[in-house]
């Protein structure tokens, strides 16, 4: 497959799952994994990507030199690039004001990875510093407004200043296909129907006769994952669904119905509504909540994976972003929100862990879960935060904001689908405000809550613009909502971007 050095850049994931749209496997490794490590994995072609620091910094990101020496073809994008040049004796500059945004490129010279692309044509620049030398053995094969490509071809080194990996760049596949396919000749061996097999047959072995509990949230890789071991295991496998009374609409009902009917898997519902409400009591500040849902939560799974004390596994919906997050080199960044995630591994019990997504996109979960049979519209579905309405209810939560959120958000969802916007959106909900202003319904004056429509596009989660949607579609949901639901007589739209804003509002 293919190697990705992670340098940081917000694109990696992005990287790694166009190669394996192409049928070839990628894996993204931090950009200081030793070299014979990476070399250990015989990787067709190397990929160093982006990432924010400067080659010229005294604490920069650099590499084994001798990488490029390997015999293993190399593509450098945007940092992976100045670098490129930075160890093999170019020279790179902090240029005069950077380019962000789309640029024009032209080619100069073709060469093996620019193949078929027009001379001319959009890419998208994301860099300040800038090569300013290309190295010897290397020739300048674009420019944009600085050196946008250069490349060494005898030496299979390739380096593009822009990000081939973004849709904004619009050639952008046929240059990555260019290196995967025709550079690095990689083997076709990344199949999601082999994956499922090969998965179902590694977790029977693993198991044996031993039996497994699952977090289930009812989210698309807790499910996803559900279903896969069910599929492998049968009735080893029990999904432990805990109510926190915090969640949309019938939830509870429809993993009921989704999962256990359906499916025919064995699970064990809990609800712990009033126990959450109880210790949300007199709570108002936004972390102060966050905490006492995330230890509730851990409580209530651990006292209840006590029943089933003779199993062996924990199973969890961990996904291939987790495992990157969890191993990048970006340092720990300052904690914003304290996020918690269902299902975490309980301390005192002695469970080995079972993740038969970890090596998984997120895209590629979703067409793992359409595969073994989960509907569309359930593997399509919005992500939801562990602590759920908890922290969409700004200041104190009780059982009565938590029921007309709940009428409110599911309206929104519902039109949302009815006019084909649902995924259109990355994540959509409605926000209660403790906010109380005065209107009139008949002829009566009215005093009651706010509602605000929240709805973000993103690609990562990590920055987001508000979704732009129709008037019309906005003045329906609104009216909706005013009109059916008792207790909110005012709706706003949400048009903050994150940053400064962040997606959800505590
Ligand atoms: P923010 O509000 O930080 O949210 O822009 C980014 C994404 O993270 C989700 N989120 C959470 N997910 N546990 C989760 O599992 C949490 O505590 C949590 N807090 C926020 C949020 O819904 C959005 O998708």
């Amino acid at each position: 497959g293919i190697v990705i050095l992670d340098f940081g850049s917000q694109y990696n994931q992005l990287i790694g799952r166009r190669i394996r749209e192409m049928e070839v496997y990628s894996e993204i490794v931090p950009y200081n994994t030793p070299l014979e490590e990476i070399l250990s994995k015989k990787p067709a072609g190397i990929i160093l990507s982006g990432g924010p620091s400067s080659v010229n910094a005294a604490d920069a990101h650099l590499v084994d030199r001798k990488l490029f020496d390997a015999g293993i073809p190399i593509l450098g994008i945007c940092y992976g690039m100045q670098l490129t040049a930075h160890l093999l004796g170019g020279k790179v500059t902090k240029g005069h004001k950077g380019e962000y945004g789309k640029s024009e490129l032209e080619i100069l010279r073709s060469n093996p990875l620019l193949t078929g692309v027009s001379r001319k044509s959009k890419v998208w620049m994301s860099h300040f510093d800038e090569v300013e030398e290309v190295p010897e053995g290397f020739e300048v094969s674009a420019k944009s407004g600085v050196i946008a490509a250069m490349a060494n071809e005898k030496k299979n080194i390739f380096t593009l200043q822009f990000h081939p990996e973004v849709t904004h760049t619009e050639e952008g596949i046929k240059i990555l296909e260019n290196f995967v396919h025709n550079i690095c000749k990689a083997e076709k061996n990344w199949k999601l129907a082999g994956y499922i097999e090969r998965t179902i047959a590694e977790i029977r072995e693993k198991v044996g006769d031993e039996k497994v509990i699952l977090g289930l949230s009812g989210g698309v890789d807790s499910s996803v994952a559900a279903v896969l071991i069910h599929k492998a295991i049968g009735d080893q496998l029990t999904c432990i669904f805990v109510d926190t009374g915090l969640l949309r609409k019938d939830e509870g009902r429809k993993v009921m119905e989704n999962y256990g009917e359906h499916f025919h898997m064995k699970i064990d519902m809990v609800d712990a509504s009033e126990r959450f409400l109880s210790k949300l009591k007199g709570i108002s500040d936004p972390e102060e909540k966050r905490k006492a849902i995330g230890n509730e939560f851990i409580a209530v799974f651990d006292e209840e994976s006590h029943k089933f004390e003779g199993a062996k596994f924990l199973a969890q919906g961990t996904i291939y972003p987790d495992v990157i997050e969890s191993q990048s080199v970006k340092g720990p960044s300052a904690v914003i929100k304290s996020h918690h995630n269902v299902g975490g591994l309980p301390e005192n019990m002695k469970m080995k862990l079972l993740e038969p997504l970890r090596e998984l996109f997120k895209d590629e979960v979703r067409k793992v879960g359409e595969e073994l049979g989960i509907p569309h519209h359930l593997v399509y579905r919005h992500p939801f935060p562990g602590p759920g309405l908890g922290i969409r209810i700004l200041g104190e939560v009780d059982a009565e904001k938590v029921k007309i959120l709940q009428e409110a958000d599911d309206i929104f969802i519902e039109e949302l689908y009815k006019n084909n916007l649902y995924e259109k959106v990355s994540q959509a909900f409605v926000v209660l405000l403790p906010v109380k202003s005065v209107g009139v319904m008949g002829d009566e004056r009215t005093y009651e809550y706010t509602a605000v429509v929240r709805s973000a596009n993103t690609i990562d989660f990590m920055t987001a613009e508000f979704s732009k949607l129709p008037w019309e579609f906005l003045e329906h949901v609104s009216s909706r909502i005013i009109n059916e639901v008792r207790g909110i007589n005012r709706v706003a739209y949400d048009i903050s971007s994150k940053p400064p804003a962040t997606i959800e509002w505590e």
